[in-house]
This record gives structure tokens, C-alpha cells and sequence, in this order.
């Protein structure tokens, strides 16, 4: 568990301390008071990056370098990041390391554009997907950078008519393809596997709740029905001048009972599948990585009813989570004896 963090020229903070406790830490504060920007911070000396934007960002305006450091599971951590030189130096028990895949901490975040099923871009479900497959396989983000690199260049090709130099891009293009939709189709059995049971006990009955990926490609024997695909429709390609088929394209449909839950959930509903998204998540990132994972889940409990607060309350009430909220009386009302509340107000600096 996280015992403290102190934050260097970090968004909004000059210099600031927060002492953690095990268990549900609740940060509270209004609009901007920068609440998210202290999970920002959890989520960058346990990920090395933002789940946001880029870390140059994250340095306080007008200042060039933040720091983040934290005392986790016994380990003291210090994060650098220099704007200028746009390099992250780390030290781990004050001793100067390069960044390794132990030092990664796994991370469940749950932000406020993730809550509604039905505003949720394809692209924000591919890339929750694959995040959690770099969680558990870092050399998968190698997978993804390399795929998209790879599209950039045969996009550049297509804009330029250059469609006789294809075929070595296309042959990359497929290879990757089929590694990133073997390990998009397995995650997503895993979470199929786990999630209705999750959401049961929100609803207390017996819905079913299921993850469904979508392709133009056959997904038997993807690479080569892609390859077909792309051999055949370079000339409308070369119209529109970027790639049309390809995992990048692909699809992740939230299926309830079997139909889409486009159609129909309430926002209450929709959120306790998202709820439900996570705690399955969790589930399967600590059984793939032998670690515990951490939380965050940012401004959790608005548009959840009172019962749907007490059960997911219950249910991450172990290891350590970090809640925010602006809701002062249901802090003051239900959860102030129970948590460790975090008060934060900073004046804009
Ligand atoms: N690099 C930066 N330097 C200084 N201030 C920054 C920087 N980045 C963001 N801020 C400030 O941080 C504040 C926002 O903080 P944050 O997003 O954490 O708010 P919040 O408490 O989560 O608010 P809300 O309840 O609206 O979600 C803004 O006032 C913004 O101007
Ligand atoms: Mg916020």
C-alpha cells in the first residue's frame, strides 16, 4: 500500500504531502481544487505516464521539472521528470535505477468519461482493452506501438498513390494484427468469464453481461482474411488515404442479456456494468500479476443510488482504493467514520 505521497511542481501543487491509509482513502474538495490531479499523481509514480496527457503537462506552469515521491509497500520511490532534457529519472530506496517492470503497481482507474456505455468511443474501449493487457504483458505496449507505426506509414503510402509499395507494410500489418486480436479475444474470455457474477450483485438477480469484439474481419484465421481484405480495397483506400480494416477498426460491443446496452440501461444500470468492468479487472489483474492493485476511481458516486454505493463500497474495501468526490454531506453523513478523508482546497496558484 501507498503510506504517503508528496508532490513536487505537480499540476496544481508546489509542495504537498498526503499521509494514506489502508483501506478506502476519500479525497473531497469543489471543482478544481485538484483532486484528480492527486490521482494523477498515484496513477503516474505507479504507471510512469498519464492517464490524461503527456507528462510534460503534468509539471507545474512556469516551472520545468516536477517530483512525486511515496513510500509503497515498504519501498521509498522518487519519480523526476525534466521538461527540458524530457527525461524520468527514478530511485528506488534513494538509490538511482532504471525503470524495470517491477516497479510498475497495477492500476484500476474508473474516470468520469468511462461512466456512460453508451458515449464510450471504440477507441476508448480498444484502448482500455489493451491497457490491461500492457498491465499484465508489458511488452505488448511493443505490439501496439509497432502496429501503429506501421499504419502510419502505409497511410503516408496511400495518401501519396504510392499503392505498388503496399505489400510489405500490408504483411506487417496482418503478422501484428493477429498478435493484438489473439490477445484482445483471450482478455476478453477471461472477462466474460467474471463480469455477470460482479454485476449480479448489484442487481440481484441473474442478467447476463457480456463483452462481444466485433470485426469487418473474420476473426478465424484473422491475419490472412485481413491480408485478403487489404489486397483487395487498396484503391478505396487510396481515396480516402488511411487504412479501413485492421484492429485499429475493430470494435468491443457491452452486450445485456445478449442485446446491446445501447438501447435501453438506465445510467444507474450503465454504471454498475462499468463498476462491475472493474472489479473484474482487478480480479484478473492481481491473479495475472501476483500483485495487489490499487484503485482509483474518480469521482465514483454520483448517479449511483444509496444501495449501489453500500455494495461497491463493500467491495473494494480491501488493499487500498482512493475515491474523490465533491459531495461534502454524503462525506459528512455516511462515510467520515468509516474512511480516511483526504480535505483538499488548493487556491489557484
Ligand atoms: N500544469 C499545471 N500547472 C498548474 N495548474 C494546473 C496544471 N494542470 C492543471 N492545473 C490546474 O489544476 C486544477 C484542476 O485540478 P483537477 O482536475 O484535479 O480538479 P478536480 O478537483 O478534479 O475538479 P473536478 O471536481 O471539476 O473534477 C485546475 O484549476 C487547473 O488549472
Ligand atoms: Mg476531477
Amino acid at each position: 500500500m501507498f503510506e504517503y505521497i508528496k508532490l513536487n511542481n505537480f499540476r496544481n501543487y508546489q509542495e504537498d504531502v498526503f499521509v494514506f491509509k489502508k483501506g478506502i482513502n476519500i479525497i473531497i474538495g469543489p471543482n478544481g481544487s485538484g483532486k484528480t490531479n492527486l490521482l494523477e499523481a498515484i496513477y503516474c509514480i505507479s504507471r510512469f505516464s498519464s492517464f490524461r496527457t503527456k507528462l510534460d503537462n503534468l509539471i507545474r506552469n512556469k516551472t520545468n521539472k516536477f517530483i512525486l515521491s511515496t513510500e509503497y509497500n515498504n519501498q521509498q520511490k522518487t519519480l523526476i521528470y525534466n521538461k527540458e532534457s524530457k527525461t524520468k529519472q527514478y530511485y528506488r530506496n534513494q538509490k538511482k535505477v532504471s525503470i524495470s517492470k517491477q516497479d510498475q503497481i497495477p492500476i484500476v482507474l474508473f474516470e468520469p468519461n468511462f461512466f456512460n456505455l453508451n458515449l464510450v468511443s471504440n477507441e476508448q474501449k480498444r484502448s482500455f482493452i489493451d491497457d490491461l493487457i500492457i498491465q499484465i504483458k508489458p511488452s505488448y505496449s511493443k505490439t501496439i506501438s509497432q502496429y501503429k507505426k506501421t499504419l502510419l506509414q502505409r497511410n503516408k503510402l496511400l495518401k501519396k498513390g504510392q499503392t505498388k509499395d503496399l505489400f510489405p507494410w500490408n504483411i506487417k500489418i496482418c503478422q501484428l494484427s493477429q498478435e493484438i486480436i489473439n490477445n484482445r479475444l483471450d482478455i476478453i474470455t477471461e472477462i466474460n468469464q467474471k463480469i455477470s457474477k460482479r454485476y449480479n450483485k448489484f442487481s440481484n438477480n441473474f442478467d447476463k453481461i457480456n463483452l462481444k469484439y466485433k470485426s469487418l474481419i473474420n476473426l478465424e484465421n484473422y491475419s490472412s482474411n485481413l491480408l485478403k481484405q487489404l489486397e483487395n480495397n487498396f484503391l478505396q483506400e487510396k481515396i480516402i488515404g488511411h487504412t479501413l480494416f485492421g484492429p485499429h477498426k475493430d470494435e468491443i460491443v457491452f452486450l445485456f442479456n445478449n442485446n446491446n446496452v445501447k438501447s435501453f440501461l438506465s445510467q444507474g444500470e450503465n454504471r454498475s456494468i462499468v463498476l462491475s468492468l472493474k472489479l473484474t479487472e482487478k480480479e484478473i489483474l492481481e491473479d495475472k500479476t501476483n500483485k495487489l492493485a490499487i484503485f482509483l476511481f474518480d469521482d465514483l458516486f454520483s448517479e449511483l443510488d444509496g444501495n449501489r454505493r453500500t455494495t461497491i463500497l463493500k467491495q473494494i474495501d480491501i488493499n487500498q482504493t482512493f475515491i474523490t468526490t465533491t459531495d461534502v454531506d454524503l462525506v459528512i453523513n455516511n462515510l467520515q467514520s468509516k474512511f480516511n478523508i483526504l480535505p483538499i482546497n488548493k487556491k489557484k496558484l
